[in-house]
């Protein structure tokens, strides 16, 4: 067991020590409503709410603060007009350090948003219309999401990332009938050709959902095609008429973000709008002991849940100036994010463990030439963080002198769910710590038997929390069988987990067939379906393997059509295939051609011999007996050997 690593002490105010931590859980636990109707008195409310969770999960129906009505956008730009409308709201850091750069202050951060929410209003985008976002890092691409909960439409970003395959899927499965998104994105000096990939997204064949009106937003001035009519370019149709914030109750959907599950289709996770806002705003301030002033960078994009909670929603509700980074870590070299923080001053510093090691195996040098006194607090997310790597970022990077916290949560959670307080906890490198307040974990065994003390088991939560997603959207039921049905009336997240005798959680990874490639969570049966659309593959069966980097790579196992051969050449046919069909982000690390996979005798595929081969772990089988062609297993191992 390693041992624990003292907070670091510092006279800053903070807003939780450790004995009120204690108070504070125990009272979010015995009087959870009294508890989180206190809480919800951070946002501005127009019906302030009487009633706090009321909530079933057999059959699932949840809702929080249902009779209390508001709006995100108000709680997150017009409220601080009156007092900090001067302040920074966001710092714009472009891919290029020598590009624009841009500084918004709450009052500008305003007009901004007035001037998105009446382009989409000249488009017809009324209530209730969901809007699809699909932008590079830039402060348009906030202002698209906080002009669509002004105005009350239901936004899905999908990570700029993504092809245009899986764009299509987003806006048919959601039936978007508007979309956002700009000329190019850069990233590391690449050109993304993001309109050219909404149009090629919408000529689709199987796309039939017709689209109304598209905003385009001019950043690197590419010359692209614009359908008359249907494409608007945004500087051409902004206005600074006034335009309200839409009154919204609780429960009128704030956002679908689409993720990754074991089977099927990316699932659209829908959050409402007073419960996801009451928990994003108060995590945000427990977990980064937010003071006034300081300057706060998240490092990931607004198109995956961790830049919807935290660089838009929970910093902007609580006042906070928030650095919103177009680049890579990477470009224009490896000291890119040190000469961020040097140059804005960066106080608390919250990214992924995927970069920290990436960062860590170019040496110190790069982090040691760039001052970081100004850096007070380290976060990291996605996946867990092995321990070489948080020394490297207490150490290096913080030197000593700043805490981390290791924040475990989930798209459908909302918000952060285990951690430790800053100021109220100590710390201990490879553990995310303790549960926020209002949450109760438990571990169970395979059969839903609950285990007690120290453990090892399924992670699952016992009881809602305001930020919990309340649907997948259209399917219900698969909201039910996804998180509801493994344990009865208890939700199951997906992932291993210990608990250590001081009541410390560690997270182990998926349990599922989801793996965590670069802390993005990625179903195999995805990229399984984009191979099989190849005209020469029969079968493949994906799984993840331990990566340096990555945290986890994709393992793909191959059979070919017959007369097929493997070849260098087919393989990287195939990963240009996968690429394409998804995204850069499902790029497969290993590909090894068979000609079989390892079924059983129903035709079920035998994953864990998969897996095993895949960490070249052969001592550990197990059980092969069932298989159909128990040989196969020999022949799987020679070709993982001879790779
Ligand atoms: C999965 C959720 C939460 C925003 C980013 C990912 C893994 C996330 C941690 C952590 C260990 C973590 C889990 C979880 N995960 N944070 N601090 N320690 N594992 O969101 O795409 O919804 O993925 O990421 O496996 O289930 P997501």
């Amino acid at each position: 067991m390693l041992h624990a690593v003292a907070r670091p002490q510092s006279d800053a105010p903070t807003h939780c020590v450790a004995e009120q931590y204690a108070d504070m859980y125990r009272r979010s636990i015995e009087d959870p409503d009294g508890f989180w109707l206190e809480q919800a008195q951070r946002l501005d409310w127009y019906r302030v709410p009487t009633r706090g969770g009321e909530w079933s999960w057999d059959p699932v129906d949840i809702k929080w603060f249902a009779d209390g009505s508001l709006n995100l956008c108000h709680n997150a730009v017009d409220r601080h007009l009156e007092v900090r409308g001067d302040d920074t709201a966001i710092i714009f850091e472009p891919d290029d350090p020598s590009g624009d750069g841009r500084t918004l202050s709450y009052r500008e951060l305003h007009r901004e948003v007035v001037r998105m929410a009446n382009a989409l209003k000249a488009m017809g985008v009324a209530k209730g219309d969901r809007v699809t976002i699909y932008m590079p890092m830039i402060v348009e691409g906030v202002t698209a999401m906080l002009a669509c909960a002004r105005i009350g439409a239901v936004h899905s970003v999908v990570f700029g990332g993504f092809s245009p395959e899986a764009l299509a899927g987003r806006i048919e499965d959601c039936e978007s009938r508007f979309v956002v998104t700009a000329d190019e994105g850069l990233r590391g000096s690449k050109r993304v050709p993001l309109k050219a990939n909404v149009d090629a997204a919408l000529a689709e064949p199987d796309h039939d959902t017709p689209i109304d009106g598209m905003l385009v937003i001019r950043h690197t001035g590419a010359d692209i095609a614009m359908t008359e009519g249907r494409d608007h370019w945004f500087h051409e149709v902004a206005s600074d008429a006034d335009c309200p914030c839409e009154e919204m109750a609780a429960e009128d959907p704030l956002f679908i973000l689409y993720t990754s599950g074991s089977t099927g289709k990316p699932k659209g996770v829908l959050h409402t709008t007073g419960g996801y806002g009451v928990w994003t705003a108060t995590t945000f301030h427990y977990v980064f002991d937010y003071r006034p002033g300081e300057i706060y960078w998240c490092t990931a994009d607004i198109g995956w849940v961790t830049g919807h909670s935290y660089i838009v929603y929970g910093p902007l509700m609580n006042g906070a100036t928030s650095l919103v980074f177009e680049g890579v870590p990477n470009y224009p070299d490896h000291g890119r994010f040190w000469e961020v923080v040097d140059r804005h001053k960066v106080n608390i510093l919250y990214t992924a463990p995927t970069a920290i090691r990436a960062l860590m195996r170019e040496g110190d040098d790069h982090v040691r030439q760039r001052d970081r006194s100004s850096l007070r607090l380290l976060g990291s997310v996605g996946e867990p963080i092995n321990p070489e790597a948080w020394r490297w970022y207490f150490d290096v990077v913080g030197e000593g002198r700043a805490p981390i916290v290791d924040t475990w949560w989930q798209t459908e959670t909302g918000g952060v769910m285990i951690t430790t307080l800053p100021a109220a906890h100590d710390m201990k490198p490879g553990s995310a710590g303790l549960p926020f307040f209002g949450i109760e974990p438990q571990l169970v065994d395979n059969e839903g038997a609950v285990l007690e003390g120290e453990a090892e088991g399924n992670l699952c939560i016992t009881a809602s929390w305001p930020g919990q997603a309340r649907t997948v959207y259209g399917d219900h039921e698969r909201f039910v069988q996804t998180y509801f049905t493994a344990y009865k009336a208890k939700y199951f997240t997906g992932d291993g987990c210990k608990r250590d005798a001081d009541g410390y959680y560690w997270i182990t990874g998926r349990v599922d067939d989801v793996i965590n490639v670069s802390g993005h969570r990625m179903g195999t049966a995805e990229v399984e379906s984009a191979l099989v659309l190849h005209p020469k593959v029969a079968e493949a069966a994906v799984v993840g393997y331990p990566h340096d980097i990555k945290g986890q790579g994709i393992y793909c196992y191959v059979t070919l059509n017959a007369g097929e051969e493997g070849s260098d050449e087919l393989y990287a046919e195939l990963r240009n295939w996968v690429r394409q069909e998804i995204g850069p982000i499902a790029t497969p690390d290993h590909m090894q051609f068979t000609d079989g996979l390892p079924k059983t005798r129903s035709g079920k595929i035998m994953r864990r011999i998969l897996r095993k081969v895949a960490e070249n772990d052969y001592g550990a089988l197990g059980d092969t007996s069932t298989l159909a062609d128990p040989s196969l297993v020999d022949r799987l191992i020679d070709g993982r050997r001879n790779r």
